[in-house]
């Protein structure tokens, strides 16, 4: 694993992007797993701009998303779909029909998860998977005690995230209890992870994920088994890190991180 501290939210966002553009540049045929959440909303829009600018082409991208809804269409304005559409694919020049997520309206919960691993193997496998964290340190919707070795799937929310989430919906209590959400097992297949962690209010899961013992309890700590993967944080959800020293240097020091100094 490693972490890179920025000193603001703009910055740490516009790197998480960088790092998005530059491997798609790299591999044209690209393989992308996407995030929603508040956090993600700004990657996308620095994306967007570069492939408004041209410096990013999507056309032969294909993207799987970790997770959504169960119980909420395509066009509720509070699915994974929605947010997707409107906050990304609306804005960049990718063929929609190469946007995968889970179907949130699938009658048969046990054959979507199947159906979703599936089309993620077909397509060879996820290249670059793109991560936010949830305040119980879930990734996707893998919430505390799921399976480190788990797939596609149905899941139950925690009240925590009931409570994140909710504001979002009106009224709070029309926000599904369950969704689907690929598995921590899934998650750890892809060949590239990058985590975007920003905020004071993340500090403390944060150091959990990246400092703290493995556990199924924060499933976001899981990423330590991941031979690729970069966390990216701005200060603020930086603040509870005790390695941030030897971050720093390696950032500051270590050529791959060249370009993005
Ligand atoms: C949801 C998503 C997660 C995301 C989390 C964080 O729960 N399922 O994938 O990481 O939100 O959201 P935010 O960025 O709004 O804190």
């Amino acid at each position: 694993m490693e972490v890179i501290i920025r000193p603001t939210t703009k910055e740490a966002v516009n790197l998480t992007a960088r790092l998005i553009a530059a491997a798609i540049r790299r591999k044209p045929f690209f393989k992308l797993g996407l995030a929603t959440g508040a956090t993600m909303e700004a990657v996308y829009a620095d994306l967007a701009a570069m492939n408004r600018a041209k410096e990013v082409d999507f056309s032969r991208v294909v993207t799987f998303n970790l997770d959504e809804y169960i119980g909420l269409p395509p066009e509720d304005p509070n699915s994974y779909r929605y947010y997707m559409n409107r906050n990304l694919f609306s804005k960049i020049n990718i063929d929609l029909g190469n946007t995968n997520l889970p179907d949130g309206m699938a009658k048969d919960e046990i054959a979507e998860g199947q159906r979703y691993e599936k089309a993620i193997r077909d397509a060879g496998g996820i290249d670059l998977q793109l991560l936010g964290i949830g305040n119980d340190g879930h990734i996707g919707f893998n919430e505390p005690i799921s399976s480190l070795g788990s797939r596609t799937r149905s899941k139950a929310l925690t009240p925590a995230t009931y409570a994140q989430n909710s504001v979002y919906f009106n009224p709070p209590d029309s926000m599904p209890k369950r969704a689907f959400t690929m598995g921590v097992g899934t998650i750890l297949e892809a060949a590239r992870v990058v985590m975007l962690i920003t905020g004071k209010k993340k500090a403390g899961i944060a150091a959990k994920a990246i400092e703290g013992p493995i556990t199924a309890m924060v499933t976001g700590s899981a990423l330590q088994l991941h031979p690729s993967t970069v966390v990216v944080l701005d200060e603020a959800a930086a603040s509870e890190l005790k390695q941030t020293e030897y971050y720093n240097w390696v950032f500051a020091n270590e050529p791959e991180w060249k370009p993005y100094r």
